[in-house]
């Protein structure tokens, strides 16, 4: 069962470009199953510095390849641009495909979602890419998909009805209208670039399956963003869970090996919502810089904690994760102390289950146990044993408190600044 799925545990950005990048040395096929250019993936080569938002992170090795899958919304002006960017630093794009099923974000998409942000409901910070309004429209049963992009009529349909429908509510909102053939032309441009690559990707990911390759399907967001088990509202339109690579690429679930979850050795988020164990001092700012913590897609900068064993716990319960990818472990390197979080008290009861409540989350004080910190370079270590014992002894007490196991561990941005724990 040659099927494996990365998944971020946490709020996103917890280094699964990184990992995707070092795994795909191995792999024959890659696919991304949800989320749109909302992700920032970065992936470090060298000297050189990716940032990926669409494209998935295998793009680096020629052999293999890359899919955007049917459960992902893709903005064709902004993955045509990335494509482009990437070709212009000599990087191979001919083997990235996108899922004639993938459905579409356009401008009016961008628009709502701005709308939305700044009307009197709820301010989730989002990226601003479109991506709840796409996929509502999903939902809705009126959203325009990739197999358009072959069929310049069909899509210039679609699209002038769908943005006359959008103009006449941003009409109704005082907002800007869209001038719809100027938006549409740059989306026919983008449209007869990318229509060679537009597949029927659930065959191609199957047969790989059937042939004995290696999948891997790249996570985007992270489990506490997800749609169903998230910090609802403050979260992202997608399944971002192990489960949604079935349904986003494709595949059966007997199909599926190992589930790998990439979980930072500290916590950061970015937007609104609940973080029970945000650090509001100089140790938050202190990660910040030293976790280089700001926003791969919007630059915003991360709010930083410490690491919340309750709600990664829950998010490798819901993933399966089998081997767990830690990273960022080196920029705790300088600490005296380090702070684990392994209860929530709420109205004055501890309890060691992530809360449905957002009352209860925002409510939540985090149980905090110390660990000694190890207070030496890490950055260097290349096996488990350059480790310092510290380090070691806090790796076993996070995976033992989110009931899995360290198969890998990652002290800096680069390729080589990764390595594999044996059971
Ligand atoms: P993703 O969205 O999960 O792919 O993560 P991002 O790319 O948004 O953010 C992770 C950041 O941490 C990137 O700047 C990576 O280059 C960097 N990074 C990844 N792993 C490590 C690590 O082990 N140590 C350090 N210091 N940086 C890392
Ligand atoms: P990667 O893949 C971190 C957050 C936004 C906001 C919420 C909803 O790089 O880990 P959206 O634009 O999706 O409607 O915003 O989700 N968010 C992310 N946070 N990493 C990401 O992706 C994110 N993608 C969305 O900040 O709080
Ligand atoms: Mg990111």
């Amino acid at each position: 069962m040659p099927v494996d799925i990365l998944v971020g545990t946490q709020w996103g950005d917890e280094g699964k470009g990184k990992l995707i990048d070092v795994l795909t040395r191995d792999v024959d096929v890659v696919v991304r199953f949800q989320g749109g250019n909302n992700a920032g993936h970065t992936v470090e080569i060298g000297d050189e510095r990716y940032v990926l938002h669409l494209v998935p992170s295998g793009v680096f090795r020629p052999e293999v390849k890359c899919v955007i899958g049917n459960g992902v919304v893709a903005d064709p002006v902004a993955l045509q641009e990335e494509l482009e960017g990437l070709e212009k630093r000599g990087i191979d794009t001919g083997n990235v495909f996108i899922s004639n099923r993938t459905q579409l974000i356009f401008a009016y998409h961008r628009t709502m979602d701005r709308i939305n942000e700044s009307g009197t409901g709820v301010k989730i910070g989002t990226t601003g890419r479109g991506i709840g309004p796409a996929y509502a429209d999903k939902m809705r049963r009126t959203g325009i998909r990739a197999i358009d992009l072959t069929s310049p009529e069909r899509l210039a349909a679609g699209f002038r009805a769908e943005a006359e429908k959008y103009n006449q509510i941003f009409k109704r909102c005082g907002a800007p209208e869209l001038d719809v053939e100027a938006e549409l032309a740059k989306v026919l441009a983008a449209a007869a670039k990318l229509a060679p690559r537009v597949r029927d990707t659930v065959y191609i990911v199957n047969a790989a399956v059937k042939a004995g390759k290696q999948v891997l399907f790249e996570g985007a967001q992270g489990a506490l963003l997800d749609i169903d088990h998230g910090t609802y509202p403050f979260v992202t339109s997608s399944n971002t869970t192990s489960g949604g690579a079935c349904t986003g690429g494709g595949v059966p679930p007997q199909s599926v090996r190992d589930v790998w979850g990439v979980i930072k050795a500290y916590t950061t988020r970015v937007g609104e919502g609940p973080f029970p164990t945000e650090l509001f001092d100089d140790c938050g700012e202190n990660l910040r810089q030293r976790g280089r913590e700001f926003g791969a897609t919007t630059g915003r900068p991360r709010r930083c904690g410490w690491f919340d064993a309750v709600a990664s716990h829950y998010a490798c319960m819901v993933n399966g994760v089998n081997k767990l990818a830690v990273t960022k472990l080196d920029v705790l390197d300088d600490l005296e102390k380090i702070a684990i979080c392994v209860g929530y008290e709420i109205d004055g009861r501890v309890t060691k289950e992530f809360p449905a409540s957002l009352a209860e989350l925002e409510s939540a004080k985090p149980v905090l146990e110390y660990l000694p910190g190890w207070q030496c370079d890490t950055s260097s270590a290349r096996c488990w044993k350059d480790l310092p014992e510290a380090a070691r002894n806090y790796l076993k007490h996070m995976a033992e408190l989110v009931d899995s196991t360290v198969a890998i561990v990652s002290v800096g941005p680069r390729r080589d600044q990764t390595f594999s724990v044996q059971a």
